[in-house]
């Protein structure tokens, strides 16, 4: 077992990456490891940028959403050269374990480096707010960026029923519609349009038009970006149920913010699960929580796993707009 370990975040980022940074600084001291940052993720790696970091470097942030690390996207680090270069610093400060926090791409850089290094340790701790990691039910991040949503439809809805308005209110999630799915149910949102799932906009129309029927003078209609055409959907469901639609998007705004209480907790408790197994001797494992419970998994056979859309809860939300 390496007495030093190095950590990153990388891709996207998420609230709740700082809480987890300083919950792995500590609790990584606590056990007795000298802990690294690495600035500006797999690229700060490459351009060798890794500081010591302490029990102060991590003051003050639990609160904070981005990465005081920083994060980015680093197209050398897919090269084999890039990937030998960011071992060879690593190797000259004597660290063999890596914990990266992010998402799918994050994981699959920190695969890679494993698969081709054997006496390198990755650990992986999911921090995206698409949620879109099939091994766990949940990620950091999501559960703030959800509220934020939330935040968003109750303003609409207090603009929307004051001009008997439809609104259509664009979320993250280019594969994923969890961020939808979730805010929709939660907001009592009348559709919630997502990638993995076909949508008929005929009967969306016709349900628009009957719902004004039966007495309701606003909708709200949920809309994953990876979804279709934003434009081209509301265009076609203005002419159809002859109602007025605006069109909202909320961008970046979902990717910010100070984390949830939901966030910062997972955070400590993935954190507290990485430094375990690095305690252990254990590696290439990736931290999750499934039916409430931490759990790890092994790094290739995490990302092999298929996702599945939660469809009942989806025919939940869709019963309850009724
Ligand atoms: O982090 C994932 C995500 O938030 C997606 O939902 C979104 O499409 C994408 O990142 C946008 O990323 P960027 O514009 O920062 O590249």
């Amino acid at each position: 077992m390496g007495k030093r370990v190095a950590i990153l975040t990388s891709g996207g980022d998420a609230p709740g990456m700082n809480a987890a940074l300083r919950a792995c600084v500590r609790f990584g001291i606590y056990n007795g490891f000298e802990m690294y940052g690495v600035e500006r993720g797999y690229q700060g790696l490459v351009d060798n940028r890794l500081e010591p970091l302490t029990s102060r470097s991590v003051s003050d942030i639990i609160q904070r959403g981005g990465t005081f690390l920083k994060t980015a996207r680093c197209d050398e680090f897919r090269t084999e050269e890039g990937r030998k270069k960011a071992y060879n610093n690593l190797m000259a400060l004597d660290i063999k374990t890596l914990i990266v926090i992010g998402g799918d791409g994050t994981f699959r850089g920190g695969q890679a480096l494993a698969e081709t290094y054997e006496n390198l340790n990755v650990i992986g701790i999911p921090g995206t707010i698409d949620n879109d990691l099939a091994y766990t039910d949940f990620t950091l991040g999501f559960d703030t960026a959800v509220n934020t949503v939330l935040w968003a439809i109750n303003s609409l809805r207090d603009t929307m029923g004051s001009h008997d308005r439809c609104a259509l209110l664009e979320v993250m999630g280019r594969h994923c519609g969890d961020i939808a799915l979730y805010a929709g149910l939660c907001g009592g949102a009348e559709h919630i349009l997502v990638p993995e799932v076909e949508y008929d906009l005929d009967a969306i129309a016709e349900s628009l038009h009957q719902a004004r029927s039966r007495g309701k003078t606003s909708n709200m209609i949920i809309f994953a970006e990876g979804a279709g055409n934003k434009d081209e959907i509301c265009a076609y469901l203005k002419e159809k149920a002859g109602v007025h639609i605006t069109t909202t998007t909320l961008g970046h705004i979902q990717r910010g913010g100070s984390p949830t209480m939901q966030d910062r907790i997972l955070a400590s408790k993935f954190a507290e699960r990485a430094i375990e197994l690095i305690k252990l001797g254990a590696s290439d494992r990736v931290i999750g929580i499934r039916d409430n419970r931490i759990i790890d998994e092994n790094i290739s056979e995490a990302l092999e796993m298929p996702r599945k859309f939660d469809k009942k809860l989806y025919k939940l939300a869709m019963i309850m707009s009724l």
